[in-house]
């Protein structure tokens, strides 16, 4: 762990520790942009950030994509109490290009219950795109409710609670340049 993995002041109160170094992040980020570098040459994809959460990762993996790309925004509701279950959640911001006969990949910062990207998907499949495809950095796969086929995946983590790196707490610690585990006694779990 080195200096770059500091956690700051304003986040020591509700931080326990960091899992996962700014580096490893940073070296995670490279290897996926490589892989869809390599995979989408010569495809045109178009890349699909769901908001917020995936900012940091979506404005870190272009610029280790050196292929040309198209970018897009997507950004849903996060769920009401009687929506987890279902998975029904509604699109706040729709994508702005037509991906009808185009080769799709949807980045998301983390993939948990599977509900917001079987939602997502459902949505984009049935504007036919030439391929639909899905990555994300990071994944909690004993949280899982709907199986999510992952082309490209960066850490499986524990079922802690995590921010940093995109992931918030009541929409802070966005900003930390590496993931956290939140103090058990900050959420209760
Ligand atoms: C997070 C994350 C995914 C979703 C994953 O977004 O970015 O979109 O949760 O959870 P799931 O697999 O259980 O559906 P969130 O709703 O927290 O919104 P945010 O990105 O704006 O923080």
């Amino acid at each position: 762990m080195s200096t770059a993995d500091e956690v700051p002041a304003f986040a020591r109160d509700v931080v326990a520790g960091v899992l996962i170094s700014a580096a490893e992040i940073q070296n995670k980020v490279a290897e996926i942009g490589a892989e869809i570098a390599k995979d989408y040459d010569g495809l045109d994809p178009i890349i699909v950030s769901v908001l917020k959460g995936s900012a940091p990762l979506i404005a870190d993996l272009l610029r280790v994509i050196p292929i040309p790309v198209t970018i897009d925004f997507i950004a849903i509701s996060s769920y009401g109490p009687e929506t987890r279950t279902t998975g029904v959640v509604r699109l706040l911001k729709d994508l702005d290009v037509s991906i009808e006969g185009r080769h799709v990949l949807v980045m998301e910062d983390i993939i948990d219950t599977g509900l917001t990207l079987n939602y997502i998907l459902r949505t984009l499949r049935a504007r036919q795109p030439a391929s639909l495809a899905v990555g994300t950095l990071f994944n909690k796969p004993v949280r899982r409710l709907v199986d999510i086929p992952l082309k490209y995946r960066g850490f499986d983590l524990p079922d802690r609670f995590v921010v940093g790196y995109g992931l918030d707490y009541q929409e802070k610690y966005r900003n930390l340049p590496f993931l956290c585990v939140l103090k058990p006694e900050i959420t209760g779990a």
